[in-house]
Formats: structure tokens, sequence, C-alpha cells
């Protein structure tokens, strides 16, 4: 698949209007997306677990307009909202050349989240995937064909699949790998044939039972504001001493990961999965301007974790995002005992004590 072939040519511009609603979820990569190319291209490979609770619900209803401009309404939990307006103009004019429509209809776009907005989880990846999905189906409702046979509906569902994760893509890079579940991988990777820097595929590799229900407590260390954006903080791999070693890297840690993924070993998945989350953070720290996203609270938790795993032999390990929550990540057949170490000795750390049980998902689902 090339850009070109997500192009919407023929539509009937002739529905008036209509309304389509989709839930997304959000994700944690294991293997960390950071540095991005032009057109949101990454600078390396990613994969994610795809989260089940974390989600973003989103209902775009659509009314033909004669003007020619984009036009659009945010609605955010029941309240207009313009905050969200500026990112979401950016959106359509980047993916505007792929869905010609945009400009023949008025937009209301009413979203929520399942998780408090103030958690400081991003929202856009949920969020972005969330839109996304719902202007494929406004797609699909567009060029509506009934004759279609089953093999030709099937072919249709995997391309609407990845011209959603395309999309998506363009709104906010880590937003490609809501669509599905449970795994999923965006970037050439040479281990993975069919990925792709376009879009999200899902990881059809072999997956030990060991990683069924994986669980991902998110611990909420920090509900604030970041001081330094993921966009701008991508666009710091520019000149960065260590960029070219970090890139390849991210290459060697997928292949390693997916041949973890096949045989469970679990120690092993550890020692990628945390040493990921500190490097990107390292990355942080010696860009130029460097900068630490981690809080004092962020180091407790991480020895706690390393502490608890060398007395008990658990598996449970951390990983982060580009914020200061921690996300534990454990297998189902733990969940009593690490749950319990949670609450007795991580918690604390919480802002107001406040963490989200969430686990592996399947991805997005039309509503
Ligand atoms: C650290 O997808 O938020 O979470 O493409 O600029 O929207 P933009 O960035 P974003 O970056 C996420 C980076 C990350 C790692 C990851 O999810 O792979």
């Amino acid at each position: 698949m090339t850009a070109q072939d997500f192009i919407l040519n023929t539509y009937h511009s002739d529905i008036e209007s209509g309304s389509v609603k989709w839930s997304s979820p959000s994700n944690i990569a294991l293997v960390k997306y950071w540095g991005k190319k032009k057109d949101q291209i990454p600078e390396n490979p990613s994969i994610s677990f795809t989260l089940s609770d974390c989600k973003t619900i989103t209902e775009v209803t659509y009314t033909k307009k004669e003007t020619k401009d984009f036009s659009f309404d945010v609605y955010f939990e029941g309240e207009k909202n313009e905050a969200f307006k500026p990112k979401i103009q950016t959106f359509f004019e980047r993916i505007e050349t792929y869905l010609p429509f945009l400009r023949d209809y008025h937009f209301k776009i009413e979203t929520s989240n399942t998780f408090p907005h103030s958690s400081g989880i991003a929202s856009s990846a949920s969020g972005m995937s969330a839109i996304a999905l719902c202007l494929m189906s406004v797609e699909e409702q567009l060029k509506s064909d009934v004759t279609l046979s089953a093999v030709e509906r099937s072919h249709d569902k995997s391309y609407f699949n990845q011209k959603a994760s395309f999309l998506a893509r363009l709104g906010s890079g880590s937003a490609c790998r809501s669509i599905e579940g449970e795994l999923v991988v965006w970037g050439d990777n040479e281990s993975i044939p069919e990925s792709s820097d376009l879009y999200g595929v899902k990881f059809e590799g072999e997956v030990h039972s060991n990683f069924s229900n994986y669980q991902d407590t998110i611990l909420l260390v920090d509900k604030g504001e970041k001081q330094v954006s993921s966009t701008v903080g991508h666009n710091l791999m520019f000149g960065h001493p260590f960029a070219k070693q970090r890139f390849d890297q991210a290459h060697e840690n997928l292949a390693k990961l997916k041949a973890i993924l096949a045989s469970g070993d679990l120690k092993q998945f550890v020692e990628i999965v945390e040493s990921e989350a500190l490097t990107l953070h390292a990355m942080m720290m010696t860009s130029m301007p460097y900068f630490i996203l981690m809080k004092p609270n962020t180091l407790e938790i991480i020895n706690k974790i390393w502490e608890y795993r060398a007395k008990t032999n658990s598996n449970v390990c951390f990983t982060l995002d580009a914020g200061a929550n921690v996300h534990v990540l454990y297998p189902f057949s733990e969940k009593g005992n690490v749950l319990d170490f949670i609450k007795n000795e991580l918690v604390r750390y919480c802002q107001n004590e406040h963490y989200i049980c969430d686990q592996l998902g399947l991805g997005a689902t039309r509503i």
C-alpha cells in the first residue's frame, strides 16, 4: 500500500446527512516511537499493547453545506470545546487529500473519555483514532455499494482498518496503533514483513499464553500538563547525538520482542520493556535542550518494583510514556499479588492515590 491508495476518488455527494459513532482505546508502547520525519513518518518501528478500558467515545454527525471551507464544532463531555479545535483543524488539513468530502459537510464532533481528562493519560491516541474511524465510517456511507460480495467485503474491512490507521497516524503517530488489538506494530521492520511506516498492523506472530489478559495498572503520579509536548520531544531527535544508535536499537528490540512473545520468556520481556522505557527518557535527558518528564515519585515506584521483583521473583515490570505516570505491566496469573503490592506500596506515590486498572484489549468498536 502507498499513500496514493488511500485517496478516495468517487463518492455520493447527494447524501444530505448522517451520523456515526466509535469507541477507540488507548495503547501503551513496549518498543517506543520517539523521533519522526515529515508527514508523521516514524524514525523507528514501535509495538504496543492495545488497552481495553481507557477509551474515547466519539460521535460524528455530518450535514451537507454549500460553502467550501472546513466547518466543525467540537463537544467534549457535553460542553462545547474551543481548545480542541486547532488540533482538529490541522488534522483535517493533513487528511483532506484522502477524504475530499471533508469540505462538503459540517461536522459535529461529540467526544468523551472513559478516563478522567485531567489524569495525565495521553488521550491523543484514543481521541485521534476515534475521529479517524468515524470519518472512515462516513466515507463508507458516502460510497455505499450494496452489490459487494463477501470476499470484497472482507477486503473492504482490512482496507477500512488500514486507512483508519493511516488517517489516525496523521492526527497523532501513536494513534495509528489503537485501531486493532491486542498487539500492533507500526513502522517498517525486517522481522515483520507486513509492517509499514504508513499505518499500524495487527501483530500476527505467535503469542505465548503467558501474555493472555496481560494487565496494565496505570499509576497517576502527575496529572498536570506536561512541560514538553511529545511533538516537541520528537523534533529534538533531529541532530540528537545518539539518534542513529537509538533508531537501530528499536529495530533490534522489536526483533527480539517478536521472539520473546513466541517463547513466553517473561524475564526477557521485562528486560526489553524496562530498557525501552528508560531509553526513551534518556533520549529526553540527552537532547538539546534537555528535559526530564519523570518526577521523584516515578523513581520511587521504579525502585519499589525492582525491590519487589528481587524479593518475590515476580514478573511485574514498568513502562513509561512521555510523562511521569507509570504503567505497571504484569501477567494475569499474578493479578492478586501484584494488586496487593500496588495498593500497599505504590498507591501512596500517586497524586490523590489515583490509579486505573486496565488490560490487553481487542481494539476499537463501532457503536
Ligand atoms: C512516548 O504519538 O503522542 O508515547 O505523533 O507528535 O502526536 P505525535 O506524538 P505521540 O508520541 C508518543 C510517544 C510515546 C511513545 C509511543 O507511544 O510509542
